[in-house]
């Protein structure tokens, strides 16, 4: 079947539907994810002028549910002090920082300026923060004149500022990447920055520079308060190039401590495309609500196939403590707001079959929610693949005998933009008797939530004709599906 070649708004070929990516122009990290009155904000890492990076900017979008997004101006431009890399949002509703002028609770960004002609003159002092303020809901910004807010005192690597507001001590708490470590700064205004203590240049993994870090409380199921530590890292992740880990501990208003070894290593998710995420401020209900940069900075983010744009976000997902067998995890679901985009249902009955079961769902985009008794089932490895007529798929499963579940692309379509794209990605899994894999699939990118957010995995693809069929896999014997569904979703972009 020849592609078919489609023509109109978000209608290139590899745009994804329902995921966010911008109109033009090169994307990477989520930046400012604030909700400010009844409204999400994201803004992000863009460069409008090419679809590779390039001078920073933060450009804007805004949604009322995080599944419907409308593009907004860019609200951040470089200037000379610098690039603006990433950083965070907050409302400033009791006006600490005295820069409130109307009705409006001020918006308050805090943000990286990288300095580019300090780096071609080789100088490490590069990177400072800024801050900039909005008094009509995010929708013009002002830079504040006394930028930067916090100098740099000779650290390469001084970015990505997440700020939160801590109750206990009624101060404002910046956590900011350092080459090899997290530091903590209070500030009683946004503008004047105190450091507090340093964190992690032993613990968890160090394969790359520490970057785009977030710290937030979230209880456990007995109402327990623990704080988690967000933290990206440039590459060396489990499944190749930049990754997210996290730590669980405490935060007593100045220090982070980690609950767990120093030589544990938390996941966040198993996939290679999901980078930078960090969680929206101030979202209604304590929700922690994460979304990620869907790709890999190290392996091929500037090479993966695009036309006029670069990059897609990940679906949105509500983090939450779970307990495990080997202690306090976080648990990842996608949005209850994603379900309003399902369309057209496909649900199988319970059935067994051996080898494959085909079912019958021409559609590209879809979320796909199987449900296999793996106590009765004899087949040893489980699991979907999405294809097209050309032989080109992607392989997700689970081996029962391994403990592993995986997602396997290495015939999935275009591969030769880098040597790394072709692999197949484990993660150690001992998964539920009843396994659950709930799936969102678009024109480029599945993401997999195991046992109901026990584990996630993320994966882009570029396929040469969009995958159209879906197929059930029990390898080695019989496999008992006790239900199937598959829901055709909605594009977000029809204008
Ligand atoms: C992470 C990152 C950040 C930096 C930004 C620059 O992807 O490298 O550390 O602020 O991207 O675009």
């Amino acid at each position: 079947m020849p592609q078919k070649k489609e023509t109109g708004y978000y209608q290139e070929q590899h745009r994804p539907q329902f995921h966010f990516s911008p109109e033009k122009g090169w994307m990477n990290d989520p930046n400012g994810l604030v909700y400010d009155a009844g409204v999400y904000h994201y803004f992000y890492q863009h460069y409008p002028d090419s679809n590779v990076w390039g001078p920073m900017h933060w450009g804007h979008a805004t949604s009322t549910d995080l599944v419907h997004w409308t593009h907004q101006p860019i609200a951040l431009y470089p200037d000379s002090l610098g690039y603006i890399f990433s950083g965070s949002a907050v409302i400033d509703k009791d006006n600490t920082s005295g820069f409130k002028s109307g009705k409006a609770d001020p918006l308050v960004a805090i943000f990286t300026y990288h300095d580019m002609v300090k780096e071609k003159a080789g100088r490490i002092d590069r990177e400072s923060q800024g801050i900039a303020y909005s008094n009509d809901h995010g929708t013009t910004w002002t830079k504040f004149a006394g930028n930067p807010v916090l100098k740099n005192k000779g650290d390469q690597d001084f970015r990505d500022p997440k700020v939160l507001w801590h109750e206990g001590t009624k101060k404002w708490i910046m956590p900011l990447a350092v080459g090899d470590h997290l530091e903590l700064f209070s500030s009683p205004n946004l503008i004047e920055w105190t450091k507090e203590s340093e964190f992690g240049r032993s613990e968890g993994s160090h394969g790359g520079v520490w970057e785009c870090p977030d710290l937030f409380p979230l209880k456990t199921k007995s109402g327990e308060e623990k704080w988690i530590l967000i933290q990206n890292i440039g590459r060396g992740s489990v499944n190749g190039g930049s990754g997210t880990q996290y730590f669980i501990g405490k935060f007593d208003g100045k220090s982070f401590t980690n609950e767990n070894p120093a030589s544990a290593i938390l996941w966040l998710d198993y996939g290679a495309d999901n980078y930078a995420g960090v969680t929206w401020f101030g979202a209604p209900d304590n929700k922690r609500i994460l979304i990620g940069w869907m790709s890999n900075w190290d392996d091929y983010a500037t090479t993966v196939p695009a036309s006029t744009w670069r990059s897609a976000t990940t679906i949105p997902r509500e983090l939450s403590l779970m307990e495990t067998p080997d202690g306090l995890r976080l648990n990842q679901k996608p949005i209850e707001a994603l379900t309003q985009l399902r369309k057209e249902a496909v649900e199988i009955a319970p059935r067994s079959f051996f080898d494959s079961l085909t079912i019958e769902s021409p559609y590209v985009q879809k979320e796909v929610i199987l449900h296999i008794d793996l106590a009765h089932s004899t087949a040893s490895t489980v699991g979907f693949a999405i294809g097209n007529s050309l032989h080109e798929k992607v392989v997700v499963g689970y081996d029962k005998a391994k403990n592993e579940f995986f997602i396997d692309r290495t015939a999935s379509g275009k591969i030769s933009f880098s040597k790394k794209f072709a692999a197949r990605h484990t993660a150690p899994l001992k998964a539920e008797s009843l396994l659950t894999l709930h799936a969102f699939i678009d024109n480029t990118s599945v993401e997999v939530f195991v046992d109901e957010g026990k584990l996630v995995m993320t994966d882009l693809f570029f396929p040469n004709e969009d995958y159209q069929t879906l197929t059930l896999f029990g390898t080695g014997g019989k496999t008992e599906l006790v239900k199937a569904e598959v829901f055709e979703l909605k594009s977000i972009w029809k204008k």
